[in-house]
């Protein structure tokens, strides 16, 4: 049996890619500033809050290192239980209910409450596991342009079926806001569901790092709120909450939830003490928020930054080839920044994403954003 032919195929799209400059290869963690990570208050590295993991989950009934199954089998030990309905009530809802990762609990909710003759309505800047989750389902999909409320009410106006309006709370390419107020009005006009994710707020806003929706006081009006665990969470998981009606469907018909082995217990502690951690050492935020002002008014007369209040920063630099060498020299001056290149930005919109972190000194940002500066003023 040759493999060649297929492999052939592959390797051709593969060159291509490399002839494009968007070739993708893995690279273990460097030792640079972290200007990249999805760490914001670093608990992932927090020595007092590993002790505390740890602790716990040595007091622990059998703790043990892997769950051993799916949740509906012998996956579900009674600390997760307590943990969902402890998330339950951190964020105010009937239910909630954690899977694997992010990228899983979005494909599945989206493969899965929107029903042949229903309609999704997404945000064209919205993360590739809810479009993978639009593309799983039944439903008709159509994408508004981003944060554009009379896009969003043309389509809206012509939908059929249940309707389904899905957005992010901060866009993870663009480091915006979405304008969640004006969606919120939309969706009760014309009886749509709202769907939010909050992978890049939760933790960060709100006393015990609720997110954005709660400490805005707009978290009832959301249909489904998803929040992930590997970003300012510095762990791993998701978490849905909602209605007990959506939750009870979800275990019922949601294939990525029912068919796979659940997540280790550590991880459940990991989710459970670090809301506890946060309403703890409020610093945390404080210090991120504190960082994010120092970035913004060093570098607020570029044009190229773009406009963002959140820990997520942009500097618009286009093309690939120009913005990996952009990155590269940054990279070069011990600053860990990295590229977005086609395709996973629009050709022509490439950029130099900018992660800050409570734990990034003020003078490693007035360096980098120096070097940013200086960078820019010489860009060919
Ligand atoms: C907005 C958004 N949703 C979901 C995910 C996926 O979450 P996870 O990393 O837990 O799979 C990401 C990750 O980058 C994200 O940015």
């Amino acid at each position: 049996m040759t493999f060649k032919p297929l492999l052939a195929q592959l390797q051709e799209k593969l060159n291509k890619r490399l002839e494009e400059g968007n070739l993708r290869s893995l690279k273990s963690q460097s030792s640079l500033i972290d200007f990249c990570s999805n760490d914001y208050l670093g608990l992932a590295r927090d020595e007092n809050f590993q002790e505390i993991v740890f602790s716990e989950l040595k007091n622990l009934p059998q703790p043990h290192l892997g769950a051993t199954g799916s949740r509906l089998i012998s996956g579900t030990h009674p600390y997760m239980l307590e943990t969902e309905q402890f998330l339950a009530q951190l964020w105010q809802a009937e239910a909630a209910l954690v899977f694997n990762s992010g990228y899983q609990l979005n494909t599945a909710l989206l493969a899965t409450i929107p029903q042949k003759g229903d309609t999704i309505l997404s945000d064209q800047l919205i993360h590739a596991s809810l479009r993978e989750g639009a593309r799983l389902s039944l439903a008709q999909r159509f994408y508004f342009k981003h944060n554009d409320l009379n896009y969003l009410e043309s389509k809206l106006r012509k939908a059929t079926g249940n309707v389904f309006v899905v957005v992010e709370t901060i866009y993870s390419m663009d480091g915006d806001k979405a304008p969640i107020t004006e969606m919120i009005q939309l969706c009760k006009q014309y009886n749509a569901y709202l769907i939010v994710d909050e992978a890049h707020s939760t933790g960060i806003y709100g006393k015990n790092g609720e997110g954005w929706l709660q400490a805005n006081g707009w978290h009832q009006e959301i249909f489904a709120r998803i929040y992930t665990f590997g970003k300012g969470i510095g762990g791993h998981g998701a978490c849905v909450v909602g209605n007990r009606t959506l939750i009870d469907y979800l275990i019922n018909f949601a294939r990525a939830f029912i068919y796979t082995t659940a997540l280790p217990l550590h991880s459940w502690v990991h989710i459970r003490k670090a809301f506890e951690y946060i309403g703890n050492n409020n610093f945390l935020q404080e210090k991120l928020y504190q960082n994010i002002r120092i970035f913004k008014e060093t570098l607020q007369d570029l044009p190229q930054l773009k406009e963002s209040d959140t820990a997520i920063q942009i500097v618009r630099i286009g093309g690939n080839e120009r913005t990996k060498r952009f990155a590269q020299k940054l990279q070069e001056q011990g600053f860990d920044v990295r590229a977005v290149l086609s395709p996973t930005v629009q050709q022509g919109e490439e950029i130099v994403r900018i992660c800050l972190h409570s734990f990034n000194s003020p003078t490693e940002i007035l360096n980098l954003c120096e070097s940013i500066a200086l960078l820019l003023a010489r860009l060919d």
